[in-house]
């Protein structure tokens, strides 16, 4: 299944309003992902993304076949941290455990690691995400620290994780973001 990372358009509003509106997706991201997702957050996140500004996010488009099936986003902190870019992302549930999240996750940081000199790649998960985490150990991100507590959600006290990916482990590796699902190749041992 060979899936593609776009900039947003105008015509994604309704699939991102499809996909988007599930409890099961806004439960494992910050509150600024609403829930329900109504078609005016759709819209109002469609018109932002077509304005971001490219040196401090990316803000991208899942694409499998022309429809837009969920979304992945890099922020670049350039302030005490000008060396590291955050990432985040989300699928729409039928489409999981196929792979694509690895897929799109890899396909980022190789387009992160060409065309900035970010050093540190990081994502930010809640302990139980097992998916989220799985999905990034095949993108050969290791996990750095567990924080306890450190996510009030949905009325609760929650741990979170983050992972990160330095580009000297990338430079070591040439090929080795490569979701083991997806290809014959094993990934290297990282
Ligand atoms: C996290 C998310 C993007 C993963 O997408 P995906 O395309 O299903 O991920 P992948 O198929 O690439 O990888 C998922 C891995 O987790 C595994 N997995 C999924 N659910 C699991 C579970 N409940 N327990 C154990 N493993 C699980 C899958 O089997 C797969 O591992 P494998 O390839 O070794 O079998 C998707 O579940 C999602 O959008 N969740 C809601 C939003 C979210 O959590 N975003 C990330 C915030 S950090």
């Amino acid at each position: 299944m060979s899936i593609l990372l776009r900039p947003w358009a105008a015509c994604d509003l309704e699939s991102i309003s499809r996909y988007a509106n599930n409890p099961n997706i806004a439960n494992n991201l910050r509150d600024t992902f609403p829930h329900p997702y109504t078609q005016e957050d759709a819209r109002w996140f469609l018109s932002y993304a077509q304005r971001s500004d490219p040196k401090r996010e990316w803000l991208l488009a899942i694409d499998l076949g022309g429809t837009a099936i969920g979304s992945i986003s890099a922020t670049f902190h350039r302030d005490i941290r000008p060396v590291s870019a955050e990432i985040g992302y989300w699928l729409g549930e039928p489409y999981w455990n196929q792979g694509i999240a690895s897929t799109a996750i890899s396909q980022i940081c190789q387009r992160i690691l060409s065309q900035t000199d970010v050093q540190r790649i990081f994502a930010e998960v809640l302990v139980e995400n097992t998916a989220s985490r799985h999905a990034l150990e095949h993108c050969g991100f290791q996990l750095e620290r567990v924080q306890e507590r450190s996510i009030y959600k949905g009325g609760q006290y929650l741990d979170s994780c983050t992972y990160q990916l330095l580009r000297q482990w990338a430079e070591s590796f040439p090929d080795y973001i490569i979701p083991t699902r997806l290809n014959s190749q094993n990934p290297p041992a990282l």
